[in-house]
Order: structure tokens, then sequence, then C-alpha cells
């Protein structure tokens, strides 16, 4: 090998090579999320994609394969966070080389390869070579004495667990064969299975295992095949081949390192170190974890990903207090891995946002922390810290126990952590709630295994909506049926062939109806998913005749909803690129639901959208519908395609070959650019959607948000019925357009100044109130006000109203006040005492006084009063 100054990217690639030329077919990562096992937090091997594979779930794709994986070992079964730092080659965020069989090679085979590529292609010295089998397995040791030549004694048995690797408590396990390199006897530490193995003399480079059991219950069971998976950490071994003692040592993590310098003004020095490692390490977990849309959190995933973040910030206030760092180390890991994971480029933003926004948040709340830590140690008796004062450090300022346990560590302080433990479950700790799993829907094991029995469907649903199609199979209750009787009740039909777009990318499944050959309707198919190996599943809930396999049938989509869905899914990719252009393009998608009636889009941002801005968003979609852009569907290679700007979902693991969905007019301005991995099905011209409309945008968790949206005739349908509200409201209040606005804010002015008590002149007396009796007029209303405050009321109506009686009442705590005032020029006519008790005998009440121009009273509130304003003249008998 060349060794050149980027040694790990060589690596990768003479692995990779070594094993295309050994059968093997390459693979890409995995997302660190496993897909359908809610067993695991996240991806912490090689095989965890294959576990299926290996336990014999379904039928592999593959015989041999070789991958470089991510993987993240933070939280579950392997957990390395809290060494990270204190050795020089544990991560959180690591790469793992490995190639794995199934049912192809076994033990001889697989060595065979490993030794040849250490040895030639890597060009290790085998004299630095040392070999661990477990104890039992005769076989590797005499393949490995026959293929290295080594002696007895360079050939190591251990019977520990070190030597039988399992997957988890029911994973698929077996013996293993390790590869150790010697670093030399200027380092400390004994041989593998001695007492002081621990040291960092011998180096664990290559983990071969041989796969034959899979735990079950406590018991082993075997595999249907017997299995390799192998991994080499790629860290490690490119310390060993950089002549390295720590992994933290080499072109990995330089430019990181460089960047923390830079930006912090601080130098690497042995103070620092340790800080400098944890940052540069855990920067990494960070990046890839928001690369697949983990936001941090307070459970599972997220809750993994804040402590990542914490602890690392708790080093970066350890080499500059109260300055943002971390997110400015983002830059420097996509750099290092943009080649080789298209999600990192694409999600730079969006990582860099969020990782701002938690940086920003948690450091407000550092410092204050950390010097009450401080303030707590300073004033310690004894070497024992309080467990209390731990868990307030946890609750309201975010620090996570093994911070405060690793400072306290420095200290030589301890913590009871039993009695925090106590606390913790006292408080409910959040850290209790445990993960709830991807949240996608795991079919039923029959379907699970279709897959073993069955060929691929055929979809040809992007282009037809009609065909003709062999019945293969019937299942009923997870039974297979040769034939079915009309009027049987769900059942699931498969074809060789169909038009029916089954349930994925958010997309609701297709409906329609099963015809035989003599036109007449068989069956209706109410939903259609996918079974794993793309097997379609058509959900019947009724037949209407008999079916039977063997037969050929007409399968007719109902095309009229599948249009109303497709103008849907096209919108969403628009109105995706749309609140990228307008909010920034950090906004990434959470989720989507594609259906008939409406389109949901989950989308990333910590800001509501504010009205302005979702008049922007409709607008630019509306002029991309319509600029009638021609909507192009091609499948290209992954990489083409993301080189070309295509978005893709974090977290999403897609095939070489990709299709991609592209909404593009060179030529015109204000329009969009969408270019989108997708699946699902879109209209051939964007025109057809017609017209798109926000219906709302809400906040469904931390971060993410959600917006309602409808198209076409849905859409002109919710404009025209907000019109019509419109019209109501206007009529209502006898507004005109150029009048509606000033009418509504001058009833919410009068409205809280009512309710202030406190009503202006202008805004409480109107004409008409004024109710004529004869040649007397009364000035009659109800006023919003506390009682207290009508007879100011009624002295500013008089103001406005020069010869009359004024009748003005509130209710308020089931009481009703009156005042009655006469004006000056009525005195001697009237007596405001005397109409008043007339009113409160009315409603049903007793008393009122006051002078005879000016009288208050009440009564207790009766439904009556309502009826006093028609029944006024009678009541006062004027
Ligand atoms: N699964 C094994 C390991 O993680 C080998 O890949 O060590």
């Amino acid at each position: 090998m060349k060794k050149s100054s980027n040694i790990s990217t060589e690596i990768r690639s003479i692995f990779l090579n070594f094993f295309e030329k050994n059968t093997h077919k390459i693979l890409s990562s995995s997302p660190l999320i496993p897909k359908n096992d809610p067993s695991l937090l996240f991806t912490n091997s090689g095989m965890v994609q294959f576990k299926d594979w290996f336990i014999g779930n379904y039928k592999p794709d593959f015989k041999n394969v070789a991958t470089v994986q991510k993987c993240l070992r933070a939280g579950g079964k392997h957990n390395d966070l809290e060494n990270v730092g204190f050795t020089p080659r544990h991560h959180t965020f690591f790469e793992m080389l490995g190639n794995f069989s199934f049912g192809g090679y076994f033990k001889e085979e697989s060595i065979e390869l490993a030794w040849k590529l250490l040895t030639k292609e890597l060009e290790l010295n085998k004299k630095k070579l040392v070999i661990t089998v477990y104890h039992e397995d005769d076989v590797s040791f005499n393949v490995w004495k026959k293929i290295s030549g080594f002696s007895d004694d360079q050939i190591i048995r251990i019977s520990s667990d070190d030597n039988f690797w399992s997957m988890g408590d029911d994973g698929p396990c077996g013996p293993c064969s390790e590869i150790f390199f010697d670093n030399g006897n200027n380092f400390k530490g004994g041989l593998p299975g001695t007492k002081n193995q621990d040291g960092e003399r011998y180096v664990e480079i290559w983990n071969l295992v041989f796969m034959e059991f899979q735990k079950k219950k406590g018991s082993l069971k075997k595999l249907p095949n017997l299995c390799v998976d192998t991994g080499m950490g790629l860290e490690r071994i490119t310390a060993v081949l950089s002549g390295k003692k720590s992994n933290f040592d080499t072109d990995l993590f330089e430019t990181i390192f460089k960047d923390i310098e830079k930006i912090s003004g601080k130098k690497k020095n042995s103070n620092l170190e340790n800080s400098f490692t944890i940052i540069s390490d855990h920067i990494r977990a960070i990046v890839f974890l928001l690369s697949e849309g983990i936001l941090p959190s307070n459970e599972g995933r997220g809750y993994v990903l804040r402590r990542i973040i914490r602890r690392a910030l708790m080093h970066v206030h350890k080499i500059k207090p109260n300055v943002l760092i971390l997110y400015k180390l983002v830059e420097s890991v996509v750099k290092k891995y943009s080649d080789i994971y298209f999600e990192l480029p694409k999600g730079k933003n969006f990582i860099k946002e969020n990782l701002k926004n938690e940086e920003t948040k948690f450091s407000e709340t550092l410092g204050t922390g950390i010097e009450l830590l401080n303030k707590e140690i300073s004033i310690l008796k004894g070497d024992k810290f309080s467990p209390e004062i731990a868990f307030k450090l946890y609750d309201t300022y975010g620090f996570p126990v093994d911070m405060t346990t690793a400072i306290l560590n420095e200290k030589k302080i301890t913590l009871d952590s039993t009695e925090y433990k106590s606390i913790v479950q006292l408080n409910k700790n959040k850290q209790k709630k445990s993960w709830k799993g991807s949240g996608e829907i795991k079919e039923n094991n029959f379907l699970v295994n279709l897959k073993n029995d069955l060929n691929s469907t055929n979809f040809v649903g992007y282009d037809k909506h009609e065909i003709k199609a062999k019945l293969q199979s019937i299942v009923v209750k997870n039974e297979f049926k040769e034939s079915i009787r009309a009027k049987s009740e769900n059942l699931i039909l498969i074809f060789n062939s169909t038009p029916f777009y089954a349930e994925s990318g958010g997309q609701v499944g297709d409906i329609g109806s099963v015809y035989n050959e003599k036109n007449e309707l068989v069956a209706e198919i109410v939903d259609t998913r996918k079974a794993p190996g793309d097997i379609f599943l058509h959900f019947v809930k009724n037949n209407n005749l008999d079916l039977e396999i063997g037969s050929f049938y007409y399968l007719k989509i109902d095309f009229e909803r599948r249009i109303k869905i497709r103008n849907n899914h096209s919108a969403t990719h628009l109105l995706h690129e749309s609140l990228r252009q307008i909010l920034g393009d950090h906004v990434s998608q959470r989720g989507s639901l594609v259906n008939d009636d409406k389109l949901r889009f989950d989308y990333s941002s910590n800001k509501p959208l504010k009205i302005s801005l979702t008049n922007k968003v409709e607008e630019l979609v509306n002029n991309s519908i319509r600029s009638n852009m021609k909507v192009i569907i091609q499948n290209k290679h992954l990489k083409n395609a993301i080189d070309e700007g295509a978005i893709a979902l974090f977290g999403e693991k897609y095939p070489d070959i990709v299709r991609v969905v592209s909404m593009k007019d060179n030529d015109k301005k204000n329009i969009l650019t969408s270019i989108e991995l997708c699946g699902g099905t879109h209209c051939d011209y964007t025109g057809e959607i017609g017209f798109f409309k926000i219906l709302n945008d809400s906040s469904i968790a931390s971060g993410i948000r959600r917006i309602e949206a409808v198209t076409g005739n849905e859409a002109r349908n919710h404009v025209s019925h907000k019109i019509y509200l419109l019209d109501e409201i206007k009529e209502i209040l006898k507004a005109t357009d150029e009048n509606l606005y000033e009418k509504i804010e001058n009833l919410k002015k009068d409205n809280l100044n009512l309710r202030k008590g406190s009503t202006t002149k202008t805004n409480l007396f109107s004409t008409d109130n004024i109710l004529s009796m004869d040649n007397l007029k009364v000035y009659f209303q109800e006023i919003n006000c506390e009682s207290k405050d009508l007879k100011n009321n009624c002295d500013i109506i008089k103001n406005k109203f020069d010869s009359g009686i004024v009748v003005i009442y509130s209710v308020n705590d089931s009481k009703v006040s009156i005042v009655v005032s006469v004006t000056n020029n009525l005195v001697e006519k009237y007596d405001s005492v005397e109409l008043l008790k007339k009113i409160i005998k009315f409603i049903g009440g007793k008393g009122g006084g006051g002078r005879k121009d000016l009288a208050q009273g009440g009564a207790n509130f009766s439904l009556k009063i309502n009826k006093l304003k028609n029944s006024l003249k009678k009541v006062l008998e004027i």
C-alpha cells in the first residue's frame, strides 16, 4: 500500500477491492438507526443489517458480502461512551470493515482471506500478529497453524466470552477468533487472555466470528446455515498502519484537532489532551446522528445524542468557557466523510443549525451549573458528594451524572451511585423512559416470511392502471388457500403483476377492483401494502365471487383517487423545496402522508411559519404549478443523483440505482427546482395539481412542525368556504371589504375598554341603542363592565344624549346591576328612582335607590332581563 497522508481512505478501498475480487458483493453501510429492530438502539457492528439473513428470517440476497459500516456504541449492550477520552482506542462513532458469508464459506476460507489481506495487501509484518481462538475450537486452531505457520503458543486458546461473540440476548452468536497487533515491548500490557492483558501493547484489530447459533431464551439453537461475520475497526487498523499509538493520532482526527485549535486559540497540550480527544470523538457521533435526522431530546436515541453533545460541551467549556465551538466543527467532519456518506453534505446546514441550537441552550446553563458544582465542592466536608445536588445538577442544569462524576473523580470525590439512582427513581427520571422502537410496523411473521416462498410482484402501476394478472396466492388468516368461495372475509390476494401502488414513502396504498374474464366484479381491493421482498398484498374485505389461484383476473385501480394522490405527492415535493428556499436548506423532511384528501408534511424547524411566510411558500408552489413543468422520472446511480442535487431523506438507505423525480424549468424565475429520490407516483405536469393551499402549520414535537395542505378541487373548496365565512362575518358586522378590518379592530377595542371599565366616549355611545317611545327617547344598552363602573359609563352616554331616559345594565357573577338616569330637562316629569324600582320588580328583585336624576340598584340574574328591551315601554309605564 502507498501510505499516503490519507491512509484511512486507502484502507477502505483496499479492503473493499480485495473482497470484491474474492467474489463478495459490496454493499453500502446501513443507517445508524437499525430498521425494524426495536431490540437495538443503534447499529453497533457490521452484522446488524444482516441479522435476518443470519437467523434465516429472510433468504440472503447474496452469499458473500463486504461493507464499511458506520457504527455507534453509546447506549445499549455495547456502550463505550464512558471510555472515550481515557483510552487511545475507544469511540462512540466508528467505522467497521467487515466481510460476511451466509452459508458460503466458513472457518478455513475466512481465516485465509483475513491473513492474505493483512499480510499481503496491507503488508503487516506477520511477526507482529497474535491470534486467539475459542478454547474448544480446534478447527480454527489448526487452520491458523497451517496458514500462518505459527507455533502453538502464538495461537492462544481463550475460554471466556471474549472469544464467543453474540449480538444480544436473542441474536446470532458463535465462537470467534481475534487477531491482535503487537505494538512492541515499549508498551505495557500482556498477551490476550492473560491477567494483565488490558495494556496498550496488544491491540485487537480484527474479529472473525463463526456464527453457528442463535440465543433463544438462554439456550443455543443451531442457525440454518454456518455463517461468517467479521469486523475490523477502521480507526484501529489505521492507527496500526500509520505507526501511531493512538487512533486519535491518525488522519481521521487530524483536521478536527486543527479546527479546535484554530477556533479556540488553544493548543492540544497534555493539560487539554483529554478534552480534545473527547470533543473530536463526540463531534463525529453528533454529526452522523444528526445526519440521520435524530434530534436531541429527553428520551431514547435523542437522549443519547443529547448526552453526547453535553459531554462534548463540558470539554469545550474546559478548553474555552462561554464560546460556541462545537457547531463550528461540523464542517471538518462533513468534509472528511463527504465522499463516502452523501447524507453529510446534504444535511450539513440541518446538522449545524440543530447543533447550534442545542449548544446555545446548554451553554447558557453550563456556566451556572459548573459554578454551582465548584461551590459545592469547595464547601464539601469529607470526600462524599451529595446525590441530591448531583440530581439537581442533572434536573436543573442538564448535567448527566457521568459528567458530574467525571469532575468529582478528578478531585477524588465520590458519589453514592445507589443513592443517586433511588433519587432518580423517585423523581421519575426521564432516563428511565425506554425507547419504543423505530415506529415502523413490523408485519406478522407469516407475511414477513412470504419472501421465502414467493417471487417479487411485478409492479406496473407507474404507467398502467388496469392490467390482466395471474392470481398466485390467496392468504386467509395466515394460511395459503388454493381457492376461496364468494362472501369470504379478510383475504389477501397476491398476483404476479399489479398496477396497485403499495403504501410506502408516506403515500397510501391504492384501492380498486378485481374483475373476472366475463367482466364481473369479483372483489374490491380496500388497501395495498408490501411484504418484505417486494410482495404486494391486496387486501379484500369481502369477495363477491369465487377466486382461484392460477386464474387470470383484471385488476383496475381507482384511478380518480390515484390522480388526486399523485397530485398531492408532487405538491409535497414542491412544498418541501419551497420551505427549503424560504426557511433555509436546514429544513428537512421528517415524515409525510399523502392521500387523496390532503397531504401532510413534517419538517424540522424551531419556529412557527408566519402568515407572511406561509403566503410566500404558497406563492412559490403555485407559481411552479402554473408554470406546468414536466415531471421527469429517471432511474440513476445514487451518486450521480446526489451530485445533481437530489434531496434524499435522512436515515434512509438507498440502493445503488435510485428513482429520481425532478421538476424544473431552467428558463423561468420564481419557479422551484425540485429533485428528490422517491418511489411514489406523480403527475405528468405540475399544472395538473391545479392549486395549492396550506391548511395549517403546527408543532408536533420539539423542533418538528407539521404542515397540512390541499390541492386542486379540495383547495378550491377550502378557499370558497373561507370566502363564504368572510361574507357571513361581513353581513353580521354590516361591514364591507374596506372597513371590515377596522370594524373588528374597533369591536376588540370596545370590548377591552368595557372590560377595563374605562370606556372611551367614542366607543361607548351608539345611536343604534336609542329606542323611541312616542316623543320620548330611551337609551337602552347592556354594558360589559363591573357594576361600580356603570355610573361613569352613564355619564359618558349622557354627554352624547341630550334628552331622554338612560337605562343601562351589566351582568356580573349572576347579579344584574342597573342604572337609570333622566336628563336634566326631564327631571320634573320622571323620577329615576321610581323608574329603576319598576325595572327591578320586572326582573324579580326588590329595592333600588338614588336621586331623581340618577339611581342604581340590582337583582339576582334572571332571564327576564333579556325581555326588558321589548317590554320597556310597559314596564316604565310611559
Ligand atoms: N460482530 C463482531 C464484532 O462486532 C464482528 O463483526 O466484533
